[in-house]
């Protein structure tokens, strides 16, 4: 078979306007199908959802609130085959949930408790789902109920825990004394996909589930004290209460992490340490145990985009999304070698290259350089007393590994306006970095840098940019880059002054093209290549600013290289305070540069995307439409409304499938 794979040289559609209508609108040309929604059985045996709250068995159905997503070939044997277009297992992460229409009238609580079977349903909301997806004939994409891939990863299931923090002392619980294994995943934001056919899950704002009651701070050690502050482990509550449930059974009572007794191994104390990790999932095998790897840190882990090129360490970019945090690389001791890439014993492989290598934090210099700072016991020095925090000193590699925030700290890496996906553009190997926005209460004027230059008015930068860097050599062991900023965004219609199209939108983005907070970004997947491949970069939002003009979105761009955009400065302004920042590279936008490619429904966020090797179809995440509504006032009736004007149902998280009409190649 003699495979070509085909990608634009220049974008080919008509840009999609802004949009406030409850529907998936795309170019004109391209059709959306809806596929996997919330609640989707994903065994033969379970019901049709009804939709009302009244559902259950969710360990059996496909989750809320639809996040990142991948596309993994199946060929007929039900081996990876990375060139299979009609046939494959779409991985997703379930982030979070909308509580409200989970149940018939929203969540309840009786006596001062969440009752039992609410709390279970939420729980298994979260986590992750593999479903088998099919395209029967000219484009006609449906799911399989009945595979025997179909599989739920649930915030119950079981986990080994594996790499340098597997076995440490703050991993031990009453689940598992000798800390190596533990249940679960939540709050699975974006994703990273392995070289050798393995999905990387991304566990993000995980500290707000937990429990700790006031006392709690008392009991602990000054280190862990430290440590659950530095990560926000600070409510007392947890979110959704699901601790306040009247049960013994630990799959619940365990997300209340108050020191009951003398002996970590008998309560729930160290449960906040086994979360924040990126979790290593073999989607090809439903009874394989999913592994968090330890080596690539814990934080707020947006995605991780793997680089593998041969003869090379296998390189991990990985944003952590919180105000002021910071952006890591993972790189592994060993070289990749291209033969691993079809072992069937995935896990393995991942042994091989994500148990043994090093974390690097990333320092940006306002010249256009940045370095990597080695996270190496032994090379970090104290995080010296700050603020509320006293002075922490690192006892082991593994304690680095469970707070690589405070040793990022102690090596002054760049704080940055809240990391989110990365993406690598496969041709020139430049990595790209979303920053989805700050606000100025986090981050005020006097706290901008080279890499974060933005802060006006009263509101920070609420609109964000997107940086790319290029590693020295052209390795992913470098421990230098180069770097710029790719682009501004800006709600085009509030810069009605030459100091805000001066000063806010930088990157001269018009109404084709304006968006707001980047969030999740990927380039054109590279396949059997003949000739130019010229891969899209796409970018998807998670907007608060601009959705009084339109709902969240999704963008095609050309990407060039670090380096070709035009110099240009930055005036910040707010209240009395004006602060010029240096001059940077940037890049000036065009309608041919970078156009809108789709707007979806009310009060949804775009998350999640991916492709058919032959770019024939688009896979896209559609994340909590009608987040802003209850039970009792739906805001949103998408997927329904996406064929039915008059729909009247709850909305539900689901992934679409976007062909052209004509068969032929996504943005072409
Ligand atoms: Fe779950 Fe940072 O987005
Ligand atoms: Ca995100
Ligand atoms: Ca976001
Ligand atoms: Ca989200």
């Amino acid at each position: 078979v003699t495979y070509v794979r085909v990608s634009p040289a220049v974008l080919g559609f008509t840009a999609v306007e802004h949009s406030l209508a409850d529907t998936v609108v795309v170019p004109t040309g391209y059709s959306v199908t809806v596929m996997t929604r919330l609640g989707d059985p994903l065994t033969a045996a379970t019901s049709a959802y009804a939709n009302d709250g009244t559902d259950t068995d969710f360990a059996n159905r496909i989750g809320d609130h639809a996040d990142a997503l991948h596309y993994f070939g199946l060929s007929a044997a039900g081996a990876p085959d990375d060139m299979a277009n009609t046939r494959g297992l779409m991985v997703q992460n379930h982030e979070n949930i909308t509580e409200e229409y989970l149940h018939p009238a929203g969540p309840t609580t009786i006596g001062g408790a969440r009752p039992l079977d609410e709390v279970r349903k939420e729980i298994e909301c979260h986590g992750v789902s593999v479903a088998e997806y099919v395209d029967s004939g000219n484009r006609t994409w449906s799911y399989v109920q009945d595979s025997s891939f179909n599989r739920r990863i649930t915030p119950n299931t079981p986990m080994t825990l594996s790499g340098p923090a597997a076995g440490s002392a703050w991993m031990r619980t009453a689940y598992s004394a000798n800390g190596t294994s533990g249940r679960g995943t939540i709050n699975n934001c974006a994703n990273g996909i392995s070289a050798w056919h393995t999905n990387l899950t991304c566990e993000e704002n995980w500290a707000g589930y937990f429990r700790r009651d006031s006392g709690d701070d008392a009991n602990r050690t000054p280190a862990q004290l430290t440590s659950l502050q530095r990560y926000g482990v600070r409510s007392t509550n947890g979110n959704y209460r699901w601790s306040s449930a009247s049960t013994t059974d630990t799959t619940i009572t365990r997300w209340n992490a108050t020191i009951l007794g003398a002996d970590a191994t008998e309560d729930f104390r160290n449960e906040p340490f086994q979360f924040g990790w990126v979790v290593e999932i073999d989607p090809y095998d439903p009874t394989s145990t999913p592994r968090k790897r330890t080596a690539l840190g814990r934080f707020g882990h947006e995605g991780a985009f793997v680089r593998a090129v041969a003869g090379q360490p296998v390189g991990a970019y990985m944003g952590d999304d919180s105000r002021g945090e910071y952006l890591y690389k993972y790189v592994s001791n060993a070289n990749w070698n291209a033969g691993d890439a079809d072992n069937a014993d995935r896990l393995a492989v991942g042994d091989k290259y994500l148990d043994h290598g090093t974390l690097y934090v990333a320092r940006f210099n306002a010249d256009g350089t940045g370095e990597w700072l080695p996270l190496v016991f032994g090379q970090v020095p104290p995080r010296p007393a700050s603020g509320s925090y006293p002075a922490y000193t690192f006892a082991d590699q593994a304690d680095i590994l469970i707070n690589p925030r405070l040793a990022a700290d102690a090596l002054g890496a760049t704080p940055m306006d809240r990391p989110e996906w990365t993406a690598g553009n496969p041709v020139t190997g430049e990595i790209y970095l979303t920053l989805t926005n700050s606000n100025n209460s986090n981050r005020p004027v006097d706290g901008t840098n080279a890499a974060n230059p933005r802060s006006y008015w009263n509101s920070g930068n609420p609109n964000g940019h997107i940086v790319r860097l290029r590693e020295d050599g052209d390795t992913t062991a470098a421990r230098t880059f180069a770097w710029d900023i790719y682009m501004f965004g800006a709600d085009t219609l509030d810069c009605d002054t030459a100091f805000e199209q001066t000063n806010i939108n930088i990157s001269d983005l018009d109404t084709s093209n304006d968006f707001s907070s980047p969030d999740g970004a990927y380039f054109s997947r590279e396949s059997a290549v003949s000739g130019q491949f010229n891969p899209v970069f796409w970018i998807q939002t998670d907007d608060g600013a601009m959705t009084d003009v339109t709902n969240c979105m999704m963008l095609a761009a050309m990407p060039g290289t670090v380096g070709d955009g035009n110099a240009f400065t930055v005036t910040n302004t707010d209240g009395a305070q004006t602060t010029t920042q240096g001059t940077h590279v940037g890049a000036l936008a065009t309608p041919a540069s970078l156009r809108r490619f789709l707007v979806g429904p009310v009060e949804c966020e775009i998350t999640g995307v991916d492709m058919t090797p032959d770019g024939r179809t688009l896979f896209v995440g559609i994340q909590h439409p009608g987040e802003r509504g209850d039970a009792g006032n739906v805001t949103s009736h998408w997927p329904e409304s996406q064929t039915n004007a008059s729909a009247t149902s709850r909305p539900r998280s689901a992934v679409v499938a976007i062909t052209k009409d004509d068969g032929g190649v996504i943005a072409l």
